[in-house]
């Protein structure tokens, strides 16, 4: 009879307990704050670094096949939405690809591509990809250049590439996505699509992008009004910032 009183005891105990327990959970994960998780499996280790630029261009040109339906067949989109490759940084590439396939960076279109891709075929596409020109060619279906919505954005666009605002903390872009400076894994944006680049903003700023590495890009686009994402968009797609290589 004790015994039965007893047990009934315990169980009233560990329902009691179920709210304490969940509260403490969502204290632990920060209440309101977002569960801390790592944004990327990238971290740029010499083995990554070595891993990423150690691809066969050739083995890379055979497997673009696979990216040419969106991306082009030169790496230049006719879709203003896809980003044009011809160029990118191969860090950029291999991070990228990396972060699809580990669902870091999230998109119903890349995350099954990525999937089925070996580290080794990564590297491979990567070093193809850096080799293709990006010079812009009006003869084909490309989206690269578009013209400009409205002219005057490039009074809005051109401090922030070349000085950023200090006041608000945003260094100028063009000390990590050049022709300044380049960071590891920021890609060139003077040949990239305008579209793709508003969209990437947006989703940085939104959080619905969340895979760069320290909050860095996050907060940058987090401290852009919509006039300036639109602005810097504009200003890269329409390829104002593009420069042709020297001879
Ligand atoms: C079915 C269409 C489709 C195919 C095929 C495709 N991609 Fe993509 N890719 C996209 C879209 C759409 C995005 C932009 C996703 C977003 O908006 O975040 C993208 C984004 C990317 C990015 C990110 C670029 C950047 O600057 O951050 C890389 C890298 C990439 N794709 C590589 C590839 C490679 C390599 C292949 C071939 C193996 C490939 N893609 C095939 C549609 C495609
Ligand atoms: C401190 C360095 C830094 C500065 C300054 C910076 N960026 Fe970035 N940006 C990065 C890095 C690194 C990435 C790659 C993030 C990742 O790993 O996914 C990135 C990614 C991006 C992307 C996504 C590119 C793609 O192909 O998917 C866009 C668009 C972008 N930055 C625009 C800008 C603009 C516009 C500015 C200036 C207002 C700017 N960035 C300033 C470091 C920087």
């Amino acid at each position: 009879m004790n015994e039965a009183r007893h047990s009934k005891h315990w169980w009233l105990t560990v329902v009691g307990l179920v709210p304490v327990i969940l509260a403490a959970t969502l204290l632990e994960s920060g209440g309101t704050q977002p569960p801390a998780r790592i944004p990327s499996e990238v971290a740029w280790t010499d083995e990554t670094l070595a891993l990423a630029n150690s691809g066969d261009p050739m083995r890379g040109l055979i497997l673009s096949r696979r990216c040419e339906r969106c991306h082009g067949a030169e790496g230049f989109s006719s879709t203003p939405a896809i980003p044009n490759l011809a160029a990118i940084d191969k860090l950029t590439m291999w991070k990228q690809l990396q972060d699809f396939r580990s669902g870091k960076r999230k998109s119903a279109l890349m995350e099954p591509i990525a999937a089925v891709l070996t580290l080794r075929q990564s590297a491979d596409l990567a070093a193809y990809y850096a080799l293709v020109p990006n010079t812009p060619d009006p003869l084909d279906s490309r989206s690269f250049p578009e013209r400009i919505s409205n002219p005057s954005m490039a009074r809005i666009a051109v401090p922030l590439i070349t000085l950023g605002d200090g006041q608000r903390g945003i260094p100028p872009c063009q000390a990590c996505h050049g022709p300044v400076g380049y960071v590891k894994g920021a890609p060139s944006l003077a040949t990239q699509n305008g579209l793709y680049i508003l969209n990437q903003l947006n989703a940085l700023s939104g959080w619905s992008r969340a895979n760069d590495i320290n909050i860095r890009m996050r907060s940058i686009a987090g401290q852009l009004t919509l006039e300036e994402k639109q602005a810097l968009s504009d200003y890269y797609g329409s390829g104002y910032a593009y420069q042709p290589p020297a001879e």
